[in-house]
């Protein structure tokens, strides 16, 4: 499809997860046929304050796009000067996030926090979209308390947002129960502009179901992702083919975890490398046969040649004694 003049080639997105979806990562995902992606949220406070940090968070490579840069923040005047700051990037899409729950985001008032103010919500998009150029996304959960994305999107559609993704929680929810699917339907009928689909899509089949249940338009993978790259082809072959591709391999899953772990070390340097993967390690190794004790001693060791040459030896046994996971 194509969303707001860009080539989307698959019609499944990676979710901006802080902490986890750095450039390494999405790079990763790309190669497993991921459809657009957004990078984990960035502050408007911090972008205006010259934050190098924070704006390294916004930096990606070329193989990533089509790419959307996703800004928090209280206030159209910061909002709208952060989103001057990443156009500097040329990202496709510039993206809002007006759903994360996060105390430390919404005592701010950022974040979910505006979802209870539906006029600050239109002022913030209108703002972002009078900034640059770059077409504007936002992301929203179901409300605070009750679902308001109806009317929330309805909103930010007439500000000249080009498309929103619904996670339905409200702020209240957290990651609790379940994400009600039918609000992403009510959305999609009360807007013209592309709505992307999110939560609880866990295998091919959930993408299927959601986009035959609400209408959406592209379906968004978080939590499902991380140390499983695999889902977005699994999911881009049910959708495009119907084929159900199994899951990979332990031995597969580990060859991953070992690239990854590379790469981290390529652009961040060994140091950091080996602590940013511990999270990564911990679900590429999800569902292996002794992997308590193995990563009680791998979280042990800091250096990156220790812990490389571990992951190869656990590979090495589990291949040995025929266990794949
Ligand atoms: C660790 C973590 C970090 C997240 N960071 C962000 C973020 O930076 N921006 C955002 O809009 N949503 C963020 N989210 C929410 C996800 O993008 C997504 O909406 C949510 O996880 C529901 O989708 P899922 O069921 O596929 O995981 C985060 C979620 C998790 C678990």
């Amino acid at each position: 499809m194509i969303l707001a003049g860009r080539q989307i080639d698959h019609p499944v997105v990676l979710a901006p997860l802080a902490g986890w979806t750095d450039t390494v990562f999405r790079r990763i995902c790309k190669e497993f046929g991921v459809g657009l992606i957004f990078t984990e949220m960035a502050s408007a406070d911090a972008l205006v304050r010259n934050r190098q940090r924070t704006l390294d968070i916004c930096r990606f490579t070329p193989e990533e796009r089509p790419i959307g840069v996703q800004l928090f923040g209280a206030e159209a005047e910061i909002m709208a000067g952060a989103a001057e700051i990443v156009a500097a990037l040329e990202p496709d899409f510039i993206d809002i996030n007006f759903g994360c729950p996060a105390k430390k985001v919404v005592r701010r008032g950022g974040g979910s926090a505006l979802m209870r103010d539906l006029d600050a919500i239109q002022t913030i998009a209108a703002a972002v979209v009078q900034a640059t150029p770059i077409p504007v996304t936002a992301k929203l959960r179901a409300g605070w308390q009750e679902a308001v994305a109806v009317e929330a999107c309805q909103r930010l559609q007439g500000a000249g947002v080009a498309a929103v993704t619904v996670h339905p929680r409200t702020q209240k929810m957290g990651f609790k129960g379940e994400a009600d699917w039918r609000l992403i339907g009510q959305v999609k009928n009360g807007v013209s502009i592309p709505v992307i689909g999110n939560g609880d899509v866990n295998t091919p089949e959930d993408a299927k179901r959601m986009l035959e249940e609400t209408g959406c338009d592209l379906v968004m993978v978080g939590r499902a992702a991380r140390g499983n790259p695999w889902i977005f082809r699994q999911i881009t072959a049910y959708l495009e083919e119907g084929t159900l591709i199994p899951p990979p391999s332990f031995d597969e899953r580990l060859s991953l975890c070992i690239r990854h772990l590379d790469e981290q070390e390529r652009y961040y340097g060994a140091r950091v490398a080996v602590f940013n993967m511990r999270k990564h390690i911990s679900f590429y190794l999800k569902g292996g046969e002794r992997v308590t004790q193995f990563r009680e001693q791998l979280f042990r060791q800091n250096d990156i040649e220790q812990v490389r040459a571990s992951l190869v030896q656990f590979q090495q046994q589990h291949t040995l004694i025929g266990i794949t996971g």
